[in-house]
């Protein structure tokens, strides 16, 4: 990833900054190299060849301060030997010698002139007491006395010519000292313009990754400030689909809740019609009488009383049945204590009648009597609901001993409640399919499909509770026999509120 990121003029950078540390070290290194050569050899080829000349001085100084030679033949082979070395001392080559070479040629020119002509003086020198040196012996041997003046001259002469050569070879080391010291401070500085140089170049290296790292974490920013926004935006559009979703959801169930409240009352009409035909026939009835008896001029006072008592008692008694069903069917607002027992009763009270119209026999089983809080209305509802769909199997399947028997028990605060029928079990596989809303199989005229929807929600949300089927076969412990139909458990639980 880095490698992508840097951009081409930080590589050559990087590249410059890398070989300028390598030059500086080679250089130290040759420096050092060279400094430590000069220091071994300068001195010490220095002080060979004066060693050397001083030999040859020494000869001849004992010669002119008349000192006897016994042996001076050896002594005079010993100094030629001294002056051979000189001539022969040649100064070590190396490579520094090379580079410094060309340095010298490229900015000590004078020096190098000056060098040069030192040096064809010192060999025009060496040459001429080359020449002198071989009269030496001669001069001894004729003279056979050391005073004697030729040799005193002689020896005056050879001295002072290699004092001239030992002079110019101190001016030739002279030189030689001011161009090593010119090589030296132009390395020094060079070095130092090389090691700025770096050091600025790796200042600027720094300075560029900075830059580097930070517009990378600018972008960063600017990435996760974006992506962020984008985030936001997406929430506030799922929430906009979410709200939206709950808005239809909440419209469907209005719509439900109306669709099941019209059923409801449909079947209120019915029922309260289906109880109003005894006491409306009572009705007729008793206001024909009264036309009879006025006919047969038999309408007496008493019977005048009773009937109307009788036709308010009746009239009452229809007023009452009207009451009771709306009540029922009035939606409860607040929660209230009610006793789950008593609650299913007046649910089987209410639509007694049409089950025996329809020669269906009820029992209800209650283990103990329990009280629940919540809305009574919405609990007779899921027992009516229950009740009405066993009636339309026994209709529908013609059974003409049709069987519902209803079962509540709890167990510590867990409530459970069964209700049983007879009628053969519900005819499709997938048993559960019957809570989805709209699922039917009876003609659309007898039924909508939304009552065990209906019943699953509020048992779910107003109850917490759950509501489960199978077919099977059940035991009636009233009747002490075995039926086959659906059975429906609702469990709840007393604390669940
Ligand atoms: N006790 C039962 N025995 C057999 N089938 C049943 C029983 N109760 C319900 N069903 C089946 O479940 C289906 C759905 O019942 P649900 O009460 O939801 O609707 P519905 O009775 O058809 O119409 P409505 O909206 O009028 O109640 C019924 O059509 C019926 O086929
Ligand atoms: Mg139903």
């Amino acid at each position: 990833m880095l490698k992508k990121a840097f951009s081409p003029q930080t590589k050559i950078l990087f590249a410059l900054i890398a070989s300028g540390f390598f030059v500086i070290c080679l250089i130290t290194l040759l420096a050092l190299n060279g400094l430590k050569y000069k220091y071994d050899t300068n001195l010490s080829s220095r002080a060979y060849k004066i060693n050397f000349l001083q030999d040859v001085k020494n000869f001849y100084t004992k010669i002119v301060f008349l000192q006897k030679f016994e042996n001076f033949s050896d002594e005079y082979q010993k100094m030629l030997t001294s002056w051979q070395h000189y001539k022969d001392f040649e100064e070590q080559d190396n490579a520094l010698n090379t580079l410094e070479g060309i340095y010298q040629r490229l900015f000590l020119q004078d020096s190098i002139k000056e060098k040069e002509s030192l040096d064809s003086l010192i060999i025009q020198w060496i040459a001429t007491i080359d020449k002198n040196i071989l009269q030496t012996p001669s001069l001894i041997t004729q003279t056979k006395q050391a005073h004697n003046q030729n040799l005193l001259l002689h020896s005056f002469e050879m001295n002072s010519q290699i004092d001239t050569i030992l002079q110019l070879q101190t001016r030739i080391s002279f030189i030689q000292d001011m161009m090593t010291d010119s090589i030296y401070s132009t390395t020094l500085w060079f070095l130092c313009a090389f090691m700025a140089l770096v050091v600025f170049g790796t200042l600027y290296f720094v300075a560029l990754i900075l830059r580097f790292i930070r517009n990378v974490n600018l972008n960063l920013q600017q990435i996760i400030q974006d992506q962020t926004q984008t985030l936001k935006q997406t929430n506030k559009n799922l929430q906009r689909t979410i709200d939206h979703e709950i808005e239809q959801s909440r419209k469907k169930d209005q719509i439900m809740y109306q669709q099941a409240r019209l059923a409801s009352m449909g079947e209120m009409i019915q029922n309260i019609a289906h109880q109003w035909r005894q006491p409306l026939n009572s009705l007729i009835i008793l206001i024909q009488s009264f036309k009879i008896k006025y006919d047969s001029n038999n309408l007496s006072k008493e019977f005048v009383a009773t009937q109307t008592a009788d036709a308010l008692r009746i009239a009452k008694n229809m007023s009452d049945t009207i009451e009771n069903f709306r009540n029922f069917f009035h939606p409860n607002i607040n929660k209230a204590k009610f006793s789950l027992s008593k609650s299913i009763e007046d649910s089987i009270g209410l639509i007694y009648p049409t089950l025996q119209q329809n020669n269906i026999q009820i029992y209800f089983d209650k283990k103990n009597d329990i009280e629940f809080f919540g809305y009574e209305n919405a609990f007779s509802q899921i027992v009516l609901n229950l009740i009405k769909n066993s009636q339309d199997v026994f209709v529908e399947s013609q059974i003409k001993e049709g069987l519902i028997e209803l079962v509540l028990e709890s167990i510590d605060s867990q409530v459970t409640l069964y209700i049983m029928d007879n009628g053969g079990g519900i005819k499709i596989n997938d048993v559960n399919k019957i809570f989805e809303p709209y699922f039917t199989t009876k003609h659309k005229s007898v039924g909508t499909g939304i009552g065990l929807y209906m019943v699953k929600q509020i048992i779910e949300k107003q109850m917490n509770g759950s509501i489960e089927v199978k077919n099977q076969q059940w035991h009636s412990k009233t009747l002490d026999k075995n039926f086959y139909g659906a059975i429906f458990v609702i469990k709840f639980s007393l604390n669940s509120e």
